[in-house]
């Protein structure tokens, strides 16, 4: 797939077929991502894969614990869906473990790390360098005519989630992503739309 397509077809997908993905499809996927810019010329980036149901309950109990505790707290047919973005929210957020589950492989990137304190930009360079492999990764996954969903750890949940599967104390999990092959009637979610022209200022705000 030519690249401005992959970039226009792009989409979060929360809802899949039970149909698996190959090995190495992921590990072009991943291989995508380490093409991606580095802030110290290190590449300290790893990867863990998830595939088994084992697996995949053992590094998502935090998140079933944080989504089951929410579903609990919230009624979420109460919730507004006015919106574009309260539509999402009332569509995605009940969803956030099974997008996950469900996916045929979950890719935990983990970039090398002790802190996300910062007083200025460069100092969240490592952080801003593995956003970068992530979009090469969701890029190729679009690319293999895949689909993928992203949930970011909340609170304690990542450091949690590191514990579980034996990560070292100076790499961080910045997201999961979830692959697979997208149901055929998930919903087509809105989004706002802006051109180029609406968007530059040229010389100056
Ligand atoms: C930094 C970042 C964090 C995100 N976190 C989540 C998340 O925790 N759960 C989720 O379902 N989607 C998450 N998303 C996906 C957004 O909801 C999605 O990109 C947005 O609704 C736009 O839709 P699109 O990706 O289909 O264009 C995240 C996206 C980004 C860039």
């Amino acid at each position: 797939m030519e690249l401005y397509e992959a970039i226009r077809k792009r989409k979060t997908t929360r809802d899949w077929q039970n149909k698996d993905v190959d090995i190495k499809t992921i590990k072009r996927i991943v291989d995508a991502g380490l093409k991606a810019p580095t802030h110290n010329h290190m590449r300290e980036w790893e990867f863990i894969v998830l595939h088994t149901s084992e697996e995949k309950t053992k590094a998502l109990k935090f998140i079933k614990e944080g989504v089951e505790q929410f579903k609990k707290e919230n009624s979420f047919d109460s919730w507004p869906d006015k919106t574009i973005e309260q539509k999402m929210y009332k569509y995605a957020v009940p969803r956030q473990y099974d997008m996950l589950f469900n996916a045929s492989y979950i890719i935990i990137p983990l970039f090398k790390g002790n802190s996300l304190k910062a007083e200025s930009v460069d100092q969240l360079n490592a952080f801003a360098s593995i956003w970068c492999v992530i979009e090469n990764m969701l890029l190729a996954t679009t690319a293999e005519g895949l689909g993928y969903s992203i949930s970011v750890p909340i609170g304690k949940e990542g450091k949690n989630v590191c514990k579980e599967l034996g990560v070292p104390d100076d790499y961080i999990m910045p997201v999961y992503i979830g692959i697979g092959y997208p149901d055929d009637n998930a919903p087509d979610m809105d989004q706002y739309k802006y051109s180029a022209d609406e968007k530059i200022h040229f010389g100056k705000w």
